[in-house]
């Protein structure tokens, strides 16, 4: 008989051999090949068992296989699987309500509406639609950070700062300029009546968990309502309770109490699968694209809404945002405690951390993690970055604390 779902019963090694024959090489070489996770837990192909301590680059917030989500998507696409944007659905109206609600802690604006899309690069490029109906061409300019990832198609690559992502895929959308990171000045002196938007992400998680400065945001927000330019945070990575509140610029400390105009969500959204949305946020910035201008055959997928919808209800039910705020401080003090000297710091909110290095061994660092159990990542040459997801136990992160020293040692001196 055909295969449908192939048999799992094979050596990892097979297994990465037919990888490299099916699957184009943009990734590299598969660093283990996974068919089962549980909790904080998944195991690979021969067997072996690791800690998630990076949940799918910041998505498996609720682990792996939780039974709230399986039963909610399972239930879902036993009911009512997919529907063209012709037709509402209720789970897609009601996630887009939820959205609302907690983007912005005091109730969104009047006239707030959120796009549904199905990954991160997809609402990124709404947003980037967004920016361009604003001012309806009198605003041709669109300013982003040094550092910035927004995402790999074309508009929010013309976002994204890295040059090796860019340079192979120009000419892409014009307009943007890339502003020094956490300079007010720079900003300032940049900011016109012809800017459309700033793009922000609270905390760049891949240039390595950096954080704006404090007031930054607050700053920002001040020079775009002056010059009538929209401020759209990149909260793809951040979002969703990552950092210990539902929004990263929810904390006083990061967004000091900015009412952006609209923000971007994906990855830990619907708890592992795909999605993304824009909240635009009041009349102006939520009427921008008109009927016909933008659209998605899978966006507002009722299974995805439904994942969206169980994923929220558990980290409200099981109060999840304290529980990241608390590992993350377990984390943050364990690893800064262990005064390793490798160590030169641990930066980031919540379950958004990287761990600096004293030398650029982080990719060592992460193959001896990996042969000791522990999925972590080498999102810099000096920084892992560990991103778990919120069901992480107290003994789980005792666990890696033990190992972590042993770990660090592995690395050539
Ligand atoms: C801040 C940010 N924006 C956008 C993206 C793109 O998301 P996706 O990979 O779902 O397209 C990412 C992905 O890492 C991200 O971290």
């Amino acid at each position: 008989m055909t295969e449908i779902v192939p048999e799992h019963h094979q050596p990892a090694a097979v297994w990465a051999q037919r990888y490299g024959n099916a699957l184009m090489n943009t990734f590299g070489p598969p660093q283990r090949v996974l068919v089962r996770g549980e909790g904080a837990w998944v195991w690979d192909a021969d067997g072996a068992r690791y800690l998630d301590l990076l949940a799918g680059i910041a998505v498996n917030s609720l682990g792996h296989a939780h039974p709230t989500l399986v039963s909610a998507v399972s239930a879902q696409l036993g009911t009512l699987g997919h529907v063209s944007n012709f037709f509402a659905t209720p789970t897609q109206v009601h996630l887009a309500e939820r959205l609302l609600e907690v983007v912005t802690p005091g109730g969104a604006p009047a006239g707030s509406r959120v796009f549904l899309a199905n990954s991160g690069t997809e609402a990124m490029e709404a947003a980037f639609k967004l920016a361009r109906r604003h001012g309806e061409g009198a605003r041709p300019r669109i300013l982003a950070l040094e550092g910035a990832f927004h995402g790999r198609t074309m508009g929010a690559l013309a976002l994204t700062h890295k040059a090796a992502y860019r340079e192979p895929f120009e000419p892409l959308p014009g307009g943007v300029e890339h502003l020094p990171f956490g300079d007010l000045a720079a900003l300032e002196a940049a900011m016109a009546d012809d800017v459309a938007a700033l793009v922000l992400e609270p905390l760049q998680g891949e240039a390595g968990v950096r954080a704006l400065p404090p007031g930054y945001l607050a700053a920002a927000r001040e020079l775009t309502s002056r010059h009538g330019a929209l401020l759209i945070l990149d909260e793809v990575q951040t979002g969703m309770g990552r950092t210990g509140r539902w929004m990263a610029h929810h904390h006083d400390h990061v967004g000091g109490g900015v009412v952006p105009d609209a923000v971007v969500l994906a990855k830990g959204l619907a708890g592992g699968l795909p999605i993304g949305a824009v909240v635009a946020l009041g009349e102006g910035p939520a009427t921008l694209l008109r009927p016909g201008q933008h659209g998605s055959t899978f966006g507002g997928n009722p299974v995805a809404s439904a994942a969206a919808l169980a994923t929220m209800h558990v980290i409200e039910r099981d109060e999840l945002l304290t529980a990241v705020t608390e590992r993350g401080r377990q984390l943050r003090e364990g690893i800064t405690a262990l005064a390793h000297p490798l160590v030169t710091d641990v930066r980031g909110e919540g379950l958004l951390l990287a761990v600096g290095l004293a030398r650029p061994v982080a990719g060592e660092v992460a193959r001896a993690a990996l042969a000791a159990g522990y999925i972590v990542n080498p999102v810099a040459p000096d920084a892992i970055r560990l991103a778990p997801p919120f069901i992480l136990s107290i003994g789980q992160v005792d666990a890696l604390l033990t190992d972590l020293p042993a770990i660090l040692g592995e690395t050539s001196a």
